[in-house]
């Protein structure tokens, strides 16, 4: 069922029709950001349903929790179900992880472009990407041009709004180690010290989710980008729902 978005006296349209009902749709769910988002939108009363699509079971239960085990190898058979208000995408992997660039960039890209495209044309209003620090179509490094050009793509989609997060390394529980990230963690938090490199400051995995949740009370122009100290404070902002 699509969405109907009202009309606001100025002419702008409001992109949910009942601010205080709305239905999430999340992907990455299981994830360090995912995660803490599902069980932020599960407490968060503006909400009245959230709709997980993932390969495996999460292992919280609420009756508000609407729960799809999904292969998204095989979006077209149940891309209809992407209806809701607002899609929060927390999808990714590492190269490790996927085992090649290419199973990397199916993942980063195509399976989170796939959901975008079918949320937007189901009519969800709003979407908020999980991205990268130093996301760039154009770079020469393999990481940062994913996210750019998932960026690129899904602010083409006819969405109301789509807003980026752009944090730098996440922190926090995680089932696998992952060395290379913490050492590059540690790297940047010494040079943090010394007034360098703010930008790909840490932050926690929670903190990410705060602001992905914030970020829908501020959606003041068609595409929005949080980054840098600005996702700071937008995670430290007083929930306004
Ligand atoms: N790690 C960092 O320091 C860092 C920094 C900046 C931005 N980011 C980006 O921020 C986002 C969130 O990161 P995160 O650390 O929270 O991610 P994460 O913990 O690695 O979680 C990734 C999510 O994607 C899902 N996923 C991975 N491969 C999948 C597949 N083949 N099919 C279906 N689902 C799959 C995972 O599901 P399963 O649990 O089933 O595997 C999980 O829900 C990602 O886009 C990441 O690239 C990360």
């Amino acid at each position: 069922m699509k969405n109907k978005s009202s009309q606001k006296e100025n002419g702008k349209k409001e992109p949910f029709p009942n601010p205080s009902e709305k239905t999430a749709i999340v992907i990455g769910a299981t994830g360090l950001v995912g995660y803490q988002l599902v069980q932020l939108l599960l407490t968060n009363s503006s909400f009245r349903k959230v709709k997980v699509f993932a390969r495996r079971t999460l292992s919280i239960s609420s009756p508000k929790l609407e729960a799809h085990i999904v292969d998204f190898e095989e979006i077209d058979s149940w891309k209809e179900a992407l209806t809701g208000d607002v899609l929060f995408s927390a999808m990714g992997t590492t190269r490790r992880k996927a085992g090649s660039k290419q199973a990397q960039f199916r993942i980063d890209h195509y399976y989170q472009h796939a959901c975008a495209k079918a949320a937007a044309e189901n009519g969800v209003p709003v979407l908020v990407l999980v991205s990268s620090v130093g996301a760039n179509s154009k770079s020469r490094l393999f990481y940062p041009r994913i996210k750019g050009l998932l960026e690129k793509d899904v602010c083409e989609l006819p969405f109301q709004h789509a807003v980026i997060i752009r944090p730098g390394p996440l922190y926090g529980p995680r089932p696998e180690k992952r060395t290379g990230e913490v050492l590059g963690m540690m790297f940047v938090r010494l040079m943090n010290r010394f007034g360098i490199m703010k930008r790909y400051r840490p932050i926690h995995g929670s903190e990410v989710a705060k602001a992905m949740i914030r970020s829908i009370s501020v959606l003041t122009r068609r595409k929005m980008v949080w980054s840098d100290l600005d996702l700071f404070e937008l995670a430290r902002q007083r929930d306004a729902g």
